[in-house]
């Protein structure tokens, strides 16, 4: 039986996380190496639509069209793609959902596995989709995860580029020029992102001035790490990383066991060190070189006790 599959990638963010919430550039980039992928297969006549995602759950999930769906990711995305394309009947379909992006650390997980899923649906009932109507569709599916989200997940990871995002305009994408690595470590712990960014958007409530002031500061940063990465400046990137991260910090999204983390990789010869994503737990990134990647690599993972990617950006 001929199947039908498609992936997405994984993502980070580098620059401009929570600021890009307010309006603020932001800078991400895809894991091309970390991927979902979405496979299709016929079912017998009758037999609906199925879908085996491990990792999300341990049972067979059965479609059936209903206003809940809206509550679940996979079943939302499904009813969004079928409504599109005037669909009224679920076909009957096996998908399988295979994932390496860790859930809810900040990788972009429920971004790719929309992604995926929309782009094998589509091929699978012959029909094609624009990366522009993909990446409305895959926000839509966004909100479920994250409330009010600024669209950089989707964005980067339908288009699978480099991206300088801002909120509200039209993706930016742009080539590095110059490769340079990451090194990403997941901290243990987990905050969702709707409560770090509910929690930033209070205290900008609280503070305008201060909140405002530091939201501008992340802006300027961003844009400088822009060209620090055109010019292929480590030193500038890696100390732009160093002040995001203290201005994270300010925001109060960062925590004792981040900063940690951090200090540790910078103190172990990191260039520079930062939280990635919504913060209060899940990833930190560490810019490094050849020669300081693998002493900055074993002192996070021996601290972490987990696996540290190393991944090259470019
Ligand atoms: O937690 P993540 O990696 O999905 O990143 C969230 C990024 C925020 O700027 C905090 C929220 C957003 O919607 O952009």
């Amino acid at each position: 039986m001929a199947t039908t599959s498609a992936s997405a990638s994984g993502k980070l963010i580098l620059f401009g996380e929570h600021a890009v919430v307010h309006g603020q550039p932001a800078i991400a980039v895809p894991l091309g190496n970390l991927r979902t992928t979405a496979n299709i297969e016929d079912s017998p006549p009758g037999a609906g639509l199925t879908i085996s995602a491990p990792g999300i759950s341990d049972d067979v999930l059965h479609y059936t069209p209903s206003p809940a769906n809206k509550n679940n990711a996979l079943f939302y995305t499904i009813s969004q793609v079928l409504a599109q394309l005037s669909i009224q009947q679920p076909p009957d379909i096996h998908v399988d959902i295979e994932s390496q992006i860790p859930i809810g650390a900040g990788m972009g997980s429920g971004a790719a596995i929309s992604t995926a899923l929309v782009r094998a649906l589509i091929r699978h009932l012959e029909y094609s989709i624009g990366l522009e109507e993909l990446n409305t569709l895959v926000y839509e599916v966004e909100k479920i995860h994250h409330g009010t989200p600024s669209g950089i997940d989707n964005t980067v990871i339908v288009y699978e580029k480099p991206v300088f995002f801002v909120r509200g305009t039209s993706p930016e994408t742009f080539a590095v020029s110059h490769a340079f690595q990451l090194l990403v470590a997941d901290a243990g712990h987990r905050t969702p992102t709707h409560v770090t960014v509910g929690d930033v958007r209070k205290l900008y409530e609280q503070k305008p001035k201060q909140v405002g002031e530091i939201f501008t500061q992340i802006g300027d940063i961003t844009r400088q790490a822009r060209e620090a990465i055109q010019k292929n400046d480590l030193s500038a990137l890696g100390q732009l990383m160093n002040d995001n991260h203290a201005l994270l910090r300010e925001l109060t999204v960062s925590d004792e066991r981040l900063d940690q983390l951090c200090a540790m990789a910078r103190k172990a010869g990191a260039i520079g060190a930062k939280l990635s994503g919504g913060g209060r737990g899940g990833n930190l990134i560490a810019l490094v070189t050849p020669d300081s990647a693998p002493f900055v690599q074993s002192a996070l993972a021996d601290e972490t006790d987990q696996k540290v990617f190393l991944t090259t950006v470019g």
